[in-house]
């Protein structure tokens, strides 16, 4: 192959750089297109056929269904790691030796403390305030209590900041919950692991002994691997997006904590659960369902399938659909949606409108069985979506600006009014 690409405008040819892959990914670099054309730019509206950047910490192949942190295939990762280790093999690079794991656990529980006037913020929302809204208001609002930015350049600075964010994101997802429950806001125990901690710090009730249950942190572990990093997605474009500007880590993070909250990206995970109960309520018609997606004339379209990227299958969606299985067998819970799911994923998997269009369940088609089945409300399925996110968004935070990429500023083609002079009101 060359590696040059040639684009010839008006009988003027220009060449370009094709840069491949450590993957045999080709891109062309069209770093100079504007200056060497004389103003040419192209158009790629939701960036489908556009690299925004060259990355070392996430690999997937939607054609073949691969997935990889880091060169790690999420299957061996979801098996036999666990989250706060991926985490630290996504931030820093690699996994962490005994030694560095110890450290790492020990900074983040110096860390998972808030400053009390948080709940001061808390108790200004309504209890009706969507937990995404109010989780991206907090963490934004961690500026206001640790206003030193990061120093990037200090690996010391940089992992203090990590070990900080991920100490206190799982309180404000705990206290996010809490809120919209009515209970009283609390802190976990520091001789407990990282996954144990959230879950006590969800559900634990101030008047009951709390046993933990070791099916509910395997599973909530595995999840949140799997969740952990994804690439160019929408809300980590808007990571990196907010963050070229130089603007802080934690009001970066929020940023993408709202991107994420949309039901095409992130707040899917809630939309299935809500589609999958209209169609219980419906008397678990899901051939009508399937029909109304397939209806051009009906907005609806069928939550948890289709991927912009994935176009064989989401490699996430089989493991977590064994692990939902496993959960309610283990918890002895017989969820009549989940059969809803299994019934309609088989029939759309063999319609050829699904099948032509290489739409097939994603991540967030089985994710709400579980979260359900552990416990957690609707409203906050999207929550654990962000809670499994933030080590991907801090790793490709710190990659966009360790590799000092430029600020984020895309050029358009106007469309509009030429010009034109001001009209007196008068005489409009
Ligand atoms: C996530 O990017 C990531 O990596 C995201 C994510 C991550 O980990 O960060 O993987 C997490 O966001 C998963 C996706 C969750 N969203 C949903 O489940 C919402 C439902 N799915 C879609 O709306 C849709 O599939 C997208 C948004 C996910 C992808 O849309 P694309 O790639 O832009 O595809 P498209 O909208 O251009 O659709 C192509 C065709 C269209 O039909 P035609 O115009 O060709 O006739 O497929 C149809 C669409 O109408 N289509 C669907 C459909 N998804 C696409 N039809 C019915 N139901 C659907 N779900």
């Amino acid at each position: 192959m060359s590696n040059i690409a040639i684009l010839e405008v008006d009988g003027k040819r220009y060449e370009f750089p094709m840069l491949k892959g450590s993957e045999n990914e080709i891109t062309i670099d069209i770093n100079n297109l504007r200056s060497v054309t004389g103003g040419i730019t192209t158009l790629d509206p939701g960036f489908k056929n556009t690299s925004s950047c060259e990355s070392a910490i996430t690999f997937l192949d939607g054609e073949k269904g691969i997935l990889r942190y880091r060169g790690y295939s999420i299957e061996e990762l979801a098996e036999k790691s666990d989250f706060l280790e991926v985490a630290y093999l996504l931030i820093f690079g690699e996994l962490p030796t005994k030694v560095q794991k110890a450290d790492f656990t020990k900074e983040i529980k110096k860390n998972n403390i808030v400053d009390e006037d948080i709940k001061k913020i808390l108790d200004g929302f309504p209890r009706s305030a969507h937990p995404m809204g109010v989780l991206s208001a907090l963490t934004s609002a961690l500026t206001a209590f640790n206003p030193k930015s990061v120093n990037v350049e200090s690996e010391k600075d940089m992992f203090k900041a990590v070990c900080k964010i991920l100490g206190k994101f799982p309180v404000l997802v705990a206290w996010t919950y809490k809120k919209e429950e009515g209970l009283p806001l609390a802190y976990g125990d520091n001789s407990l692991g990282y996954v144990e901690n959230i879950i006590k710090m969800m559900f634990e009730r101030p008047n009951e002994k709390f046993v933990m249950n070791p099916v509910v942190v395997k599973a909530l572990d595995k999840l949140l691997i799997l969740h952990a990093d994804h690439e160019q997605n929408c809300s980590t474009s808007t990571v990196r997006v907010v963050g070229s500007s130089q603007t802080g880590l934690f009001a970066s993070l929020s940023a993408g904590i709202s991107a994420l909250w949309g039901p095409l990206h992130g707040g899917a995970n809630q939309a299935v659960i809500e589609m999958l109960e209209a169609i219980k309520e419906d008397g678990g018609d899901y051939q009508k369902y399937i029909a109304k997606a397939k209806d051009k004339d009906d907005p609806f379209r069928l939550m948890g399938f289709g991927h912009r990227v994935y176009k064989n299958f989401d490699p996430r969606a089989n493991i977590i659909k064994e692990a939902a299985e496993e959960v309610l067998n283990d918890l002895g819970i017989d969820d009549p949606v989940l059969d809803i799911a299994r019934g309609l994923a088989k029939e759309a998997l063999s319609d050829e409108y699904f099948k032509s269009r290489n739409l097939y369940p994603n991540v967030d088609f089985y994710s709400g069985i579980i979260y359900r089945a552990l416990g957690i409300p609707v409203p906050m399925f999207t929550v654990m979506f962000a809670l499994g996110r933030l080590p991907g968004w801090i790793a490709q935070w710190k990659e966009m600006r360790l590799r000092k990429e430029p600020i984020s500023r895309p050029r358009q083609l106007y469309t509009g009014a030429p010009l034109r002079a001001f009209v007196e009101e008068a005489e409009r």
